[in-house]
């Protein structure tokens, strides 16, 4: 396992293989990753964060139905030739935005069989270093340094770090949860246990798996040995939960800033409302309407007009 003080990482793997399936029909054929976040596709958000925490060489776990992310990642010569002939400089720059951002490389996941067989597909990328994992659908406010803070506990401490969520105990069902011992930091925690999707009454705390990972290269062997699990699916939780069991040192950053499941449709509508309303060109117009549509809105539990 790495020690302490070991390679920092230097790579992100961003799994974009899923199916999407909550938020059918719009991700039939065009993927839950791409939808826009006021003007920009939620996944660029991501990679953005990736490319600020300094992990600017990114792979993307894709399938099928995914060609679309590849274009948005490469350039457009014929959209940059017409752009440039009008003069249009800030459309121009828009587009270069997601090339510039990384170094974006893509492997193919064949079949979907899990969160943790899409992580495997990395390993020839990712070779013998730490790296970071950031979920395509998760997208953490760009105020909030959560990947930063994780990188500097792996540096600390070696060996995996994971980013969690007190969610209630009523919403743990929905996620990876958790046992701890005692904050070994302020908002760091050991990790002595992980289950995934745990019925409420037997989940070890309130605290959820959330989708940034700092994993040690170790990981790889383990998921190799991985049998299907919760859903059918190689969880990458049930391969940390060999770690533990093994002594390996596994560290959690709890979360408390704005983090927004765009793959979930109330929380991608949040996620769109929250961004939007904060921006200098859209804000104070939509702040405005938003103000107004709230005084009228009817009690809860009345039907709108
Ligand atoms: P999710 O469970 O949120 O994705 O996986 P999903 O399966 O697409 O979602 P629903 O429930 O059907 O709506 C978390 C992340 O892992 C990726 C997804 O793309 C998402 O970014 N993933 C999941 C893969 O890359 N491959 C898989 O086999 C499963």
């Amino acid at each position: 396992m790495t020690s302490a003080g070991a390679r920092p990482a230097r790579k992100a793997v961003i799994p974009v293989a899923g199916m999407g399936t909550r938020f059918l029909p719009a991700t039939k054929a065009v993927p839950k990753e791409l939808l826009p976040v006021v003007d920009r596709p939620a996944l660029q958000y991501i990679v953005e964060e990736a490319a600020r925490a300094g992990l600017g060489d990114v792979l993307m776990v894709t399938g099928r139905n995914k060609g679309a992310i590849e274009d948005h990642f490469d350039r457009h010569p014929e959209l940059e030739a017409l752009l440039e002939k009008k003069g249009d400089g800030d459309r121009l720059a828009a587009v270069h935005e997601s090339t510039d951002v990384a170094a974006v490389n893509f492997v193919r996941q064949g079949e979907a069989l899990g969160l943790g067989h899409a992580v495997l597909q990395a390993a020839p990328f990712v070779g013998d270093e730490p790296f970071a994992v950031l979920l395509g659908d998760d997208l953490i406010d760009a105020r909030d340094h959560l990947l930063e803070q994780m990188l500097a506990v792996q540096a600390e401490h070696g060996g995996c770090v994971i980013a969690l969520l007190d969610v209630g105990r009523e919403n743990i069902d929905k996620y990876g949860a958790v046992a701890i011992e005692e904050d070994t930091q302020e908002g760091v925690v050991t990790i002595t246990g992980l289950v995934e999707k745990p019925p409420v009454d037997q989940a070890p705390s309130s605290l959820a798996i959330i989708g940034r990972y700092v994993l040690a290269p170790e990981i790889f062997d383990v998921l190799r040995e991985t049998a299907p699990g919760r859903g059918g699916e190689i969880q990458l939780t049930d391969a940390l939960a060999t770690l533990v069991e093994r002594g390996e040192p596994v560290h959690g950053v709890v979360f408390d800033g704005r983090r927004y499941d765009t793959g979930d449709k109330l929380d991608y509508l949040k996620a769109v409302i929250r961004l939007a309303s904060e921006r200098d060109d859209l804000g104070p117009a939509l702040r405005s309407w938003l103000h107004e549509f709230v005084s009228e809105l009817p009690a809860e539990g009345a039907s709108p007009s």
